[in-house]
């Protein structure tokens, strides 16, 4: 429920510092837009929300999202068409997705049209920040996280949602050496793994420590129980293909429902593929690279899109993937949905909202 349907608080930045960015050197993550947009949740229900100019804010230490780990949260970009319009994608599904985290999380749910109407006069107020380069975009955070000043260990009572952005380059300028995870866990069976909770990612950075110390730039998680089906790659979906086939974990609830696996599952379907959505084993994976039949593996989210997987570490042995299919397939998927993010495809499942 919200408090008050006023129109947002907006106070903009007396001094932008877009004359200070360096575009040539975008990197991910890195710089951050003039504006940040938040509203808070308290008394069981969501207040006005603001807009003002992006700087810390200011916390007690004693915030139970710090201790107790009640913070999720959302990645997804816009673009700008070649008419200067802005187009951000698919971000209904963002709001949707916060809400199923929320609920595993134990925090409020926020209205989407409450999500929609910050995000998108936050994005018009900075689309000056919109990079227009190839493979560029404006990286869109939003997040969640509790606030109540109290130790005791309960769902918290009060909560902030917050969205800021960054100009972004490519996540990965290369394609991934990664390792096949048979003992560490990223999420089990009753988990939060389904859940874009903070936490996860927390779990998951010492074994992808290990594995980097080893000379790996991510770990392919396997399943909990058995460590005989793959799950995820890194923070990404996973997605593997072979001949005309591609196979890709189903979701579960140790599994994100990743919006980019969706969209590249749909376009690969469009494109004429045999998409199989199915539990994935390790052992018919080692048997495709053995027999070089794995035309590709790829790390899919939306920070990414899709990220080419070269070599798969099994028991001591580094299989390489052969290239040809496998970077036709990474780099015309990449370069398709660009292209339609920009305006520059028939937009023909209607994935562009625009602004
Ligand atoms: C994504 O691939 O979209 C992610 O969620 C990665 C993000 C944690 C940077």
């Amino acid at each position: 429920m919200l408090a008050d349907t006023n129109a947002i608080e907006i106070t903009k930045t007396a001094q932008s510092r877009l004359d200070q960015v360096d575009w040539e050197n975008l990197g991910f993550g890195k710089i951050f837009s003039d504006h940040m947009a938040y509203v808070e949740y308290r008394d069981g229900q969501w207040h006005t929300p603001v807009i003002k100019p992006y700087g810390p804010m200011n916390f007690s230490p004693a915030i139970s999202a710090l201790h107790y780990g009640q913070a999720i949260f959302e990645g997804l970009k816009a673009y700008k068409n070649e008419q200067g319009e802005v187009l951000i994608f698919r971000p209904e599904k963002n709001a949707e997705r916060l809400n199923i985290s929320a609920h595993r999380m134990c925090m409020p749910s926020l209205p989407v049209e409450t999500f929609m109407d910050m995000l998108t006069q936050l994005i018009n107020l900075d689309s000056g920040w919109i990079p227009k380069g190839e493979g560029e975009s404006l990286y869109i955070r939003p997040h969640m996280f509790a606030i109540d000043e109290f130790v005791g260990v309960r769902p918290s009572e009060t909560y902030l949602f917050v969205i800021f952005t960054c100009p972004v380059g490519k996540y990965y300028t290369s394609e991934l050496k990664v390792k096949i995870e048979t003992n560490y866990t990223r999420a089990t069976k009753g988990g939060t793994g389904s859940a874009k909770a903070a936490g996860n990612y927390g779990a998951s950075l010492f074994p992808t420590q290990i594995a980097k110390d080893a000379g790996f730039d991510q770990v392919l998680w396997t399943d909990s129980q058995t460590h005989e089906y793959f799950e995820e790659s890194g923070t990404m979906n996973v997605m593997f293909l072979s001949g005309n086939k591609v196979m890709s974990p189903a979701i579960s609830d140790s599994i994100l429902d990743g919006i980019t696996r969706n969209s590249v599952l749909q376009v690969a379907k469009d494109w004429g593929y045999e998409v199989e959505e199915r539990k994935v084993s390790v052992a018919e994976i080692v048997e495709l690279l053995k027999a070089k039949k794995l035309d590709g593996a790829f790390g899919v989210g939306t920070a990414a899109t899709i990220a080419p997987i070269r070599i798969i570490h099994h028991n001591g042995t580094d299989y390489e993937i052969t290239r040809d299919q496998s970077s036709d397939f990474a780099g015309r998927m990449n370069t398709y949905l660009d292209r339609l993010k920009r305006g520059l495809e028939e937009d023909k499942h209607h994935w562009n909202h625009k602004i």
